[in-house]
């Protein structure tokens, strides 16, 4: 049930939980929970309400079961599949104020931090003790942990330390009526049934709000060096990025910008990259170690001489900032120009050259008007088909079907990264099987069975 005019006794009790300060209602406050990082998804809300710790968030939902309120739980609303807005009236349960960073474990490598922590804050805490957060994104000073836990968000470092699941060493969360389940040990060996951690993870907040997340932690690695490598076709940047893989065992991210995400990006920055102006892909290979790497990263990159059009390296940090803008801004740049539809998709590697060279077409099939703009983190197969309209505006609809058809066909994910949302609900059949959807379903029913949490994301 959308939250509707709220009953004054349920706003009552609310305010009883976490403070006037912290139940809104006026609409021009809550409107800023209401529309998503992208623009495209937009909804409206009579309600959100702030927790600031588990306690607060499972009595709150105690009231929201109660009363039948459907939540759409949020964090850092970085989210980019139209999951972390209300576009039914839902209520939205922002766990920001649950921002505690508790001390690093030294000894276990690991860290106890609240689902509102950003990641930036989380990097920053660990980072004292001389450990790092395994994943890593440019939405890293918004993005929260519990969101991130939510997205099985990957980033740029999943060739080295996996994507979010892995990093889950214990989880505590809130369930639909308000029980709390938690199992923060943390221990590494720990065989006593289903891993609710493992499940959570990539769950897009409909089966648990997630409060606190125990995580694994890594060396940090302040030795660094970075390059951007020019080539002159996709099959050559493929051919690259797995020669990297193979061959330079300190890679920690492995990048790709193809042609017109590159004019659009370098137009955005004021700047050509430094390397290839005549190219049609770039890689943005980061090796990273304790002692110096660019020995290792040289060597790599000298096997890439037959392929490769041109190679920028930098190892000072201002340095290889500047080749990592032609990476890191993309998203922005995008943004910048209008309203894509994000296409998030992994091919397998044999088909990945095939699927860059391919989409084009099958974009401008579905809309002529289009523009499709790729760039992705290839060491992982993971590219991202974003997708203009004209002036800006959004592309048809029946681009995304087409693209995500012509992923299935090659065997690949309709979701890389992302997740599914809202944006992918009607194509998720392209991946998954009836026994599997019917196999969602029945665990949804079993920890939502009111269906609140989230009721208008993933499951179709
Ligand atoms: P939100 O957007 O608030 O929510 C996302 C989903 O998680 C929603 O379904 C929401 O209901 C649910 N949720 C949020 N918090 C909780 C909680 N505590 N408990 C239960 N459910 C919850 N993603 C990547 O994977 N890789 C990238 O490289 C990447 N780069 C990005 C770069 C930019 C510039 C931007 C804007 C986004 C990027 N993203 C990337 C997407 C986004 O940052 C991730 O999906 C991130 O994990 C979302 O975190 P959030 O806190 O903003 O979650
Ligand atoms: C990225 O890799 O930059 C992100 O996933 C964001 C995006 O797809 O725009
Ligand atoms: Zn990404």
């Amino acid at each position: 049930m959308s939250a509707g005019t709220i009953d004054p006794a349920v706003a009552d009790e609310l305010t009883e939980i976490v403070g006037r300060a912290h139940v809104l209602c006026d609409p021009e406050i809550t409107a800023s929970y209401s529309i998503d990082w992208t623009r495209r998804f937009a909804g409206t809300t009579t309600l959100v309400v702030r927790p600031a710790d588990t306690a607060e968030t499972a009595a709150v939902m105690g009231v929201m079961a109660a009363a039948r309120i459907a939540v759409v739980p949020q964090g850092g609303n970085t989210g980019l599949v139209g999951g972390s807005v209300p576009l039914a009236g839902e209520a939205v349960l922002s766990l920001r104020r649950l921002d505690t960073c508790e001390p690093v474990d030294q000894l276990a490598s690991q860290v106890t931090v609240g689902a509102g922590v950003t990641l930036a804050d989380a990097q920053a805490h660990v980072a004292a003790a001389g450990l790092s957060v395994g994943v890593d994104l440019a939405a890293r000073d918004s993005a929260t942990i519990g969101g991130m836990v939510a997205t099985n968000a990957g980033g740029i470092n999943v060739l080295r330390y996996g994507a979010m699941r892995a990093q889950v060493v214990g989880i505590e969360a809130v369930l639909s009526d308000g029980t709390v389940v938690s199992h923060l040990a943390g221990l590494e060996k720990d065989n006593t049934g289903y891993d609710l951690g493992s499940l959570l993870a990539g769950s897009e907040g409909t089966l648990g709000i997630i409060t606190r997340v125990r995580l694994r932690l890594h060396p940090q690695l302040p030795e660094r060096a970075t390059a951007l490598l020019a080539f002159a076709s996709t099959d050559d940047a493929v051919a690259a990025a797995a020669s990297l893989r193979r061959n330079v065992q300190s890679l920690h991210a492995l990048e790709a910008v193809f042609g017109a995400t590159m004019s659009l990006v370098s137009e955005h920055l004021g700047t050509p990259p430094p390397v290839g102006t005549e190219g049609n892909a770039w890689l943005l290979a980061e090796a990273a170690a304790r002692t110096d790497p660019s020995e290792e990263l040289a060597a790599g990159v000298e096997k890439l001489a037959d392929l490769v059009l041109g190679a920028a390296v930098a190892l000072e940090p201002g340095a290889r900032q500047r080749l990592w803008a032609f990476r890191e801004n993309v998203t922005e740049a995008i943004s910048a120009a209008g309203i894509p539809h994000k296409l998030d998709v992994t091919l397998p590697a044999a088909r990945l050259a095939e699927f860059v060279d391919g989409v084009t077409n099958v974009v401008l099939a579905a809309d002529p008007d289009a523009r499709p703009l790729l760039f992705g983190h290839l060491g992982d197969g993971n590219v991202h088909v974003n997708v203009l309209g004209p002036d800006g505006a959004e592309p048809r609809d029946e681009v995304d079907d087409e693209v995500l058809r012509f992923v299935a066909s090659l065997g690949g994910s309709i979701s890389a990264e992302h997740g599914i949302g809202t944006a992918k609900l009607a194509q998720l059949h392209l991946n998954r099987s009836e026994a599997e959807l019917a196999a969602f379903a029945a665990i949804k029913r079993a920890l939502d069975p009111a269906q609140l949490l989230n009721p208008n994301v993933l499951l179709p």
